[in-house]
């Protein structure tokens, strides 16, 4: 069954679908995934700890899913986490865990409500991807930033092999929108032998 999802995840790609198979998956995303040894969040989270060291920051979890990325934001010490998602019944599951100050249900195409400053860093942990939140995310996720705020990105192999991604990236690099503190390809699904680039990007002034 899970395999059903992996299969079918990667080659979504309207927000409609992507929101209907995230509502179908919930009920077994958490198990799909721990099963397979799944290693980015816990990635991002200590990148993100290495280079904020204020853990009363309020971090935004976009695209928190059912909560697992905001457990491992958790588990090294930050203590004011919202999150929001695109699917209730993902939502559910993330609520259900106690960890977030406020969880939001975003519409397709929409973007988090929050201005410059509202967050000292937002986590996009699996959150832009084929078969997630299409790579403009990108620009509406950094413009949610002040300077010195810090997005805690992931790209999985899948996201590395899409320009649509990887372009949005090298272009904010180039233009100087962001500065990269932080770069590492590590494990991904480690069971599905899949792998994702983990980055911390500062938001530059100007
Ligand atoms: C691979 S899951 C990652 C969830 C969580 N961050 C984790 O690491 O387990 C991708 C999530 O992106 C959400 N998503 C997709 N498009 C979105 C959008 N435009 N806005 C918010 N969430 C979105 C899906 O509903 C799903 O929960």
């Amino acid at each position: 069954m899970a395999n059903d999802f992996f299969e079918k995840v990667y080659h979504t790609t309207s927000q409609d679908a992507v929101e209907t198979l995230y509502d179908d998956w919930a009920g077994t995303y958490d198990d799909d995934v721990t099963g397979n040894d799944y290693r980015t969040p816990g990635r991002v989270a200590e990148a993100l700890a290495a280079h904020l060291p204020k853990r009363d920051m309020p971090i935004l979890d976009f695209a928190c899913g059912t909560g697992l990325s905001g457990a491992a934001l958790a588990a090294v010490g930050f203590s004011v986490i919202d999150g929001c998602d695109l699917s209730e019944p993902m939502l559910e599951t993330a609520r259900a865990r106690g960890i977030y100050r406020h969880l939001v249900k975003l519409e397709p195409d929409e973007a988090p409500n929050a201005a410059p400053g509202d967050y000292g860093a937002i986590a996009a942990i699996g959150a832009l991807s084929p078969g997630a939140a299409p790579a403009y995310y990108l620009d509406i996720l950094l413009a949610r930033l002040a300077p010195g705020g810090l997005l805690a990105l992931s790209y999985n192999d899948h996201t590395l092999a899409e320009s649509a991604y990887t372009s949005r990236l090298e272009r904010a690099l180039e233009t100087g929108t962001v500065a990269e503190r932080f770069r590492e390809h590590g494990d991904h699904l480690v069971k599905l032998g899949s792998k994702s680039t983990v980055y911390i990007l500062e938001k530059q002034a100007g």
